[in-house]
């Protein structure tokens, strides 16, 4: 039986700050941000907006674009690490506000949990429900995954300039318009690892950043190696001697922390799959240098890290590698285009995969292409850590929902945030009554309870 994404929405916050803005108040180039990270914007949440509004918002938003009603929905999960509670799931505080709208008792059916593995967990959920729809247990009706997160990191951090806010919903079913997902490949790693996390009770994370980012693609490209044995496997593919899994994969969708580490994931892979080929002597001679070897080539990512001259020589000839036609040629068609969104709006954590996702098809679309039968993998990668690597084929009737998508309309209005104002939001001065910007037709939060009998206690509205 197929089955996947059959819509997809987005909800994403009003207020924005600017990266040059960002830049100047930090003491930073703000190159390094434009051009070294790629982020441009990054949303940030007003003080009446938590994750669970994020959420809400987005599902309302997909459920009245397809008429939906809520006897449609057999299940509703939401993956966030940006959770609130540790024993209240986020789907109760989802459903409580759907039911605003549509009827107290309206959702008590519709089963589902809160998932957690850091940015990877909405990739798990998208796979079980998936699996729910295969085995039939759907009996006709949807599935909704929302991806919903607050990207903050620590005042001054280097983290800092790597945030955001958003949520994304898919709604999944057995004839989806979108994107079915390849069946019997779907492949993870996962390792005991401290490179970025958030103890009980800490707002933001700690984390290891240049550790984080190399873990990334490891994981990922262990990920990609399990796929490849399983599409082999099942015959999916079949890969002729100079051809690499990439070369089947006609997009690539990496989980986008800032929308670079698309970009130098997408190196780090191209360059493990294409070492064994005849084509990687030409690029070798093209760039005319060797590929650098660690001192300690069996060594932790520890040693690697600390090998200075090894780190200098890596960076080097990736940056000459990135400049070749061969990947320039690999970049602006199977990638460029998801990395759109993120530069706009920043890391979603488990939103940033989908968010680029939406983003690669409404861009690609846009170019004239024609996105019927093409294969798109997923590279979602989790810290703590755990990646998975899975794809999926654009479906025929996918123009009835990539020729309506229009990112800047569903962004919306934004708000430029002043330095100020950005730091009162982020230091959490401001109560939910002394929002930013009003909306209509949203959900917000209205307060928190701070007693002892019924501290956490929220309470939403739906601003009509
Ligand atoms: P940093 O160490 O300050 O930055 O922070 P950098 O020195 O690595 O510079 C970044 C890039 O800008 C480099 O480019 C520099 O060369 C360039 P690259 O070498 O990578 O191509 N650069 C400049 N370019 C032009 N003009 C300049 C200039 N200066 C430098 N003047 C870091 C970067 C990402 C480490 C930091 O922001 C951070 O810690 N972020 C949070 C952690 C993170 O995002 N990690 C990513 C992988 S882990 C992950 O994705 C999981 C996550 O989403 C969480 C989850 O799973 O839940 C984070």
């Amino acid at each position: 039986m197929a089955a996947g994404i059959d819509d997809i929405a987005i909800y994403i916050p009003r207020l924005y700050i600017d990266a040059s803005d960002f830049a100047v108040n930090r003491g930073l180039d703000p190159v390094k941000l434009q051009k070294g990270l790629g982020v441009s914007q990054m949303a940030i949440v007003d003080a009446n907006q938590d994750p669970a509004c994020l959420a809400a918002n987005a599902c309302l938003q997909i459920m009245q674009k397809n008429k939906l009603s809520p006897e449609d929905i057999g299940r509703l999960y939401i993956s966030t690490e940006s959770a609130f509670d540790e024993s209240k799931a986020m789907n109760s505080y989802v459903v409580g506000m759907l039911e605003q709208v549509y009827g107290q008792g309206a959702f008590e059916h519709c089963g589902g949990v809160e998932t957690k593995f850091a940015c990877v967990s909405g990739s798990y959920a998208l796979y079980d429900n998936t699996n729910w729809i295969r085995a039939g247990e759907a009996e006709g009706k949807y599935a909704l995954v929302v991806v919903s997160d607050i990207a903050k990191y620590d005042m001054g951090s280097s983290g800092e300039m790597t945030q955001g806010a958003g949520a994304v919903v898919m709604l999944l079913n057995d004839n989806p318009r979108l994107l079915a997902f390849d069946p019997k490949v779907t492949s993870t790693s996962i390792k005991d690892e401290y490179d970025f996390y958030r103890p009980f009770g800490k707002e933001t994370p700690i984390v290891h950043g240049q550790y984080s980012n190399l873990l990334y693609m490891i994981q990922v490209r262990k990920a990609l190696e399990a796929y490849k044995k399983k599409v082999l496997s099942t015959g999916l593919i079949k890969m002729g001697d100079d051809e690499t899994i990439l070369d089947h994969m006609d997009y690539i969708n990496m989980h986008l922390p800032y929308s670079n580490m698309g970009k130098k994931a997408l190196a780090y892979l191209v360059r493990h799959e294409w070492r064994q080929l005849p084509r990687w002597k030409k690029i070798l001679s093209d760039i005319e240098m060797n590929e650098p070897i660690p001192k300690d080539p069996r060594g932790t990512i520890e040693s690697v890290l600390g090998d200075n001259e090894f780190m200098a020589k890596d960076h080097e000839f990736t940056k000459m590698f990135t400049k070749t036609p061969e990947y320039q040629e690999i970049y602006e068609s199977k990638l460029s285009s998801s990395l759109i969104a993120s530069s706009m709006i920043g890391n979603l954590y488990t939103a940033s995969l989908y968010l680029g996702f939406r983003s690669s098809l409404e861009f690609e679309h846009k170019k004239g292409i024609d996105l019927e039968g093409k294969r798109i993998g997923f590279g979602s990668y989790g810290s703590g850590s755990s990646a998975m690597v899975f794809s999926g084929i654009v479906q025929p009737n996918f123009k009835d929902i990539v020729g309506r998508m229009d990112l800047e309309a569903e962004i919306g209005n934004r708000r430029k945030l002043t330095w100020e104002e950005y730091e009162e939001l982020h230091e959490n001065k401001l109560s939910p009554e002394e929002s930013m910007v009003h909306t209509n037709k949203e959900f917000v939060l209205v307060d928190v309870q701070t007693e002892k009998e019924n501290r956490g206690e929220r309470r939403y509205v739906f601003n009509e």
